[in-house]
């Protein structure tokens, strides 16, 4: 049941910080004044993930957390599958970018073991508190750590939709929980034209 509980509260926190784009649903795309997204340096166990030395890629940004029963693996393996589904001379052009909203228990190299699970072009990131926050913040994102469980568990209610930044580093959409891996490749493909 905990485990439950976790899953709809995700939903409202995803519904209560992602209400500004419901009128879009259908395209994702943002409704002008809402949070545009912003660059970020954040950590991987292979350096700093900095997304401005990314453009010319597209790029799907999660905010979640590895200790997440449910959701995050969801999304994630929709956008994985629509990765695998890509060319070899696509490929190199996306990365998939989970950002820590739990930086206590997501060490870079706990991120990077979770990541290759996944895909291999998936990168888990994290920073300060404060980094995280900032980067979220742009985004229009939120989460909301619940209190511990008495085993010392406990979780992270997080929105959870996966923005997308086209090439030039502008937030070109965003999709919605249980968006099918069809959708994570006609949006990466369309990017990529
Ligand atoms: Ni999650």
């Amino acid at each position: 049941m905990r485990k439950f509980h976790a899953f709809i509260a995700s939903i409202s926190v995803a519904l209560l910080f992602a209400a500004y784009l419901a009128g879009c649903s259908d395209h994702g795309t943002p409704p002008p004044g809402a949070p545009i997204g912003g660059d970020f340096v954040l950590r991987s166990a292979d350096g700093p993930v900095d997304t401005r030395a990314l453009r010319g890629k597209v790029l799907l940004i999660y905010f979640g957390y590895t200790h997440c029963p449910d959701v995050c693996p969801a999304s994630l393996a929709a956008a994985a599958q629509a990765l695998h589904t890509l060319s070899v001379e696509e490929r190199p052009k996306v990365r998939l970018i989970m950002v820590s909203v739990d930086p206590e228990r997501d060490t870079p190299a706990r991120l990077k073991e979770y990541a290759a699970y996944f895909h291999p072009e998936m990168i888990g990131v994290t920073g300060t508190p404060e980094e995280i926050a900032a980067a979220a913040r742009s985004f229009g994102a939120g989460y909301i750590r619940q209190p511990a469980q008495p085993d010392g568990s406990y979780a992270v209610d997080h929105t959870t939709r996966t923005y997308v930044l086209a090439p030039d580093g502008r937030l070109a959409a965003s999709l919605e929980l249980n968006a099918p891996a069809d959708k994570y490749l006609e949006t990466v493909r369309g990017l990529l034209k």
